[in-house]
């Protein structure tokens, strides 16, 4: 049997050769970082430029903040892997759109099959929308903003996964809180959902 690591290998030169929208104008390839052997996974939306620049999800000015309110709850990259929706940077960090999604989310869900993490924590609108309309595109714009359900634990199936429940925990994105009091503090009441979570023996 592959290894995680080697499964996920194999998944990125797929994406690779699947010349997705938006590989054109962005300068890499954005696919995850992190332990591949992980109980918890955080997803985000899509690269920024200093993601596209070396190739790594959260390592700008988001990511730092990520690692800071990682540390709260004193995780650290080795307990955890890092992927967004997006697999390419968006030019200009514009929004993605519903054909970008629907071409980019299924090795996302690759990804995911080949970790199996117990938790995933969303970051931000797209991730939880994804998850929220299982999966399922088109459904993104009936599902409540993150505003509504940050915090709120939910169990979800993913296809391809059936039977194997996961925590699904949406939380605001580190870039949406990094300059916003109020919601500096409602992400530290959501950490310590997180850290509850996670404190559970059986998934660490
Ligand atoms: N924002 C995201 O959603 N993902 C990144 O990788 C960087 C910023």
């Amino acid at each position: 049997m592959l290894s995680k690591s080697l499964e996920l290998e194999n998944v990125k030169e797929e994406i690779v050769s699947a010349k997705l929208p938006l590989h054109e104008s962005a300068t890499n390839l954005v696919f995850g970082k992190g332990n591949p052997e992980a109980r918890i996974m955080f997803i985000g939306e899509a690269a920024g430029r200093n993601e596209d620049l070396q190739g790594m999800p959260f390592v700008g000015v988001a990511g730092k903040n990520l690692d800071k309110l990682l540390e709260q709850v004193r995780l650290t990259i080795n307990d955890i892997y890092v992927a967004n929706i997006l697999k390419y940077r968006p030019p200009e960090n514009r929004n993605p759109n519903e054909e970008e999604i629907s071409a980019h989310a299924p090795y996302l869900l690759k990804q995911i099959r080949i970790i199996k993490p117990r938790v995933i924590c969303t970051l931000g609108n797209y991730s939880t929308k994804y998850f929220l309309a299982e999966c399922n595109v088109a459904g993104m714009k009936n599902q409540p903003g993150i505003t509504q359900v940050h915090g709120k634990e939910k169990i979800i199936e993913l296809p391809g996964m059936e039977g194997i429940k996961i925590k699904l925990i949406p939380l605001f994105h580190p870039a949406a809180i990094i300059y916003n009091r109020k919601l500096t503090e409602l992400w530290e009441e959501d950490m310590e959902v997180v850290k509850k979570v996670i404190e559970q023996k059986e998934l660490m």
